[in-house]
């Protein structure tokens, strides 16, 4: 593997960020070397100053885009740290039924719009749907949708698929949730029909206005902010915060937070976990 200068370093970590937000200080040149390495090799190029050149070259973004593939990490597992899908199942659904039962007319649908940003390889959004499906049982009476965005194209197309080998469903999800809401598929196993087409899945750059798509009623946006750097990861909250509903609830990852941010959103508690919402003064349907 060829070493990374200092000054393709400096050139690599700013076209990062300027492509998806991420932050690689100095010390994450490794990074960039174990990963962009094997695609120089692969493209036949000279180095990473000659991958470099045609990124900026390259007016499709085909290039771009596989070198977001590479060097996002995209590390998930079903139900993921457990206690924000208990949270969700316990405490955002109820509490956010609860608020809409009384301004819906009898008979109607109570929509749940969910959004699973940066949903990776598709684990949180079907952790996601499962939890609603055990919290509500019988979903006739609700309009449930699920959109799943992530930046990378493989990572999008992988979690439309909905097929999950034995290593992938070992990772969090139990015997019982295997048998209810999955079926045998292609040496793995695939999520069911009635689950899988509850959600949309769009490649989706969480840099870029996603103004248009909502308003959510409950956004998941997990451990993908960590990587970003400070003014990218606050406009990123500014602008998650713009397409939550009234009495929407915000997820992050268990080692981010708002605080500190300046947003108006207030932390609520619940056993391990934190969830943001509007203060209740502001609480309208
Ligand atoms: C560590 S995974 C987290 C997946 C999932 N939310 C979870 O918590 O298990 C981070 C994901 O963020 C995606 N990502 C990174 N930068 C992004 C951006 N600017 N817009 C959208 N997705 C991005 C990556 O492709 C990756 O799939």
């Amino acid at each position: 593997m060829s070493a990374l200068t200092t000054e393709e370093f400096s050139v690599y970590a700013k076209l990062i960020i300027d492509l998806t937000g991420i932050d690689l200080d100095s010390k994450k040149g490794y990074l960039i070397e174990m990963r962009l390495d094997p695609l120089v090799r692969e493209l036949g190029l000279t180095g990473y100053s000659d991958l470099y050149y045609r990124i900026r070259n390259d007016s499709s973004g085909a290039l771009a885009r596989k070198v977001i593939d590479r060097i996002t990490t995209q590390e998930t597992s079903f139900f993921r740290d457990r206690s924000p899908f208990e949270m969700l199942k316990f405490k955002i659904l109820p509490e956010l039924i609860d608020s809409r039962r009384g301004s819906f007319p009898a008979g109607s649908r109570i929509p749940l719009r969910i959004w699973s940003a940066a949903g990776s390889t598709g684990q949180e959004a079907y952790s996601i749907l499962i939890a609603v499906k055990e919290a509500l049982g019988d979903l006739s009476g609700f309009s449930v949708s699920l959109l799943v965005t992530d930046i990378s194209d493989s990572a999008i197309a992988y979690a439309s698929r909905g097929i999950y080998q034995p290593g992938e469903i070992d990772r969090g999800m139990s015997p019982e949730l295997l048998s209810r809401y999955f079926l045998p598929a292609a040496g793995g196993f695939r999520v069911r029909d009635d689950i899988r087409s509850l959600a949309t899945f769009k490649r989706w750059n969480l840099l870029d206005d996603f103004s248009r798509f909502g308003p959510f009623d409950v956004i998941f946006c997990r451990n993908v902010a960590i990587y970003f750097a400070e003014p990218e990861k606050r406009r990123l909250f500014d602008r998650l915060e713009r397409v939550l509903a009234d009495d929407g609830s915000l997820v992050v990852g268990s080692t981010e937070s708002l605080l500190g941010t300046g947003r108006s959103l207030e932390a609520r508690r619940y056993h391990h976990s934190v969830y943001y919402r509007r203060p209740d003064k502001a609480v309208s349907v």
